[in-house]
């Protein structure tokens, strides 16, 4: 029994998932990512300096869920906290959508 709930949770969780990456708004993700984030992990999502992490071609899940954890404090950053704290659900996934869309790139620091 616990292994039929567990894989009903699986399968539910995994539906929620590919529903919100449908969702999400990459346009909205675009201009959030230039307004805000492109200061510090570059607009292409691939940072100047190496304090700043690329976020080009990361993960969706990744990034929704480092943003999430962020903004409830369960990853501690002062600088993403405020950051993702300003963030709305819906940014997180449109964000989120956006950059993992782009190319990764590497550059020598
Ligand atoms: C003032 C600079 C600054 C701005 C603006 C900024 N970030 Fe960050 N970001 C950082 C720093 C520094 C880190 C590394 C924090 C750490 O060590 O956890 C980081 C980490 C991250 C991470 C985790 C990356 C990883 O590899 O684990 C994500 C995701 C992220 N930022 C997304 C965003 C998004 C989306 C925005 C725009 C809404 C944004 N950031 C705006 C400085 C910034």
């Amino acid at each position: 029994m616990k292994y039929i709930n567990a894989s009903i949770i699986a399968f539910a969780a995994g539906v929620l998932l590919a529903g919100t990456a449908a969702a999400a708004d990459l346009a909205a993700g675009k201009q959030k990512a230039e307004q805000v984030c492109a200061a510090c992990h570059g607009a292409n999502g691939v940072s100047a300096v190496a304090d700043f992490p690329k976020l080009a071609g990361q993960y969706n899940e990744y990034l929704i869920r480092a943003l999430k954890d962020y903004k409830s404090g369960a990853r501690k950053n002062p600088i993403m906290a405020d950051q993702a704290s300003k963030l709305g659900e819906r940014d997180i996934d449109d964000v989120a959508a956006y950059f993992s869309s782009l190319q990764a790139l590497s550059t020598k620091y």
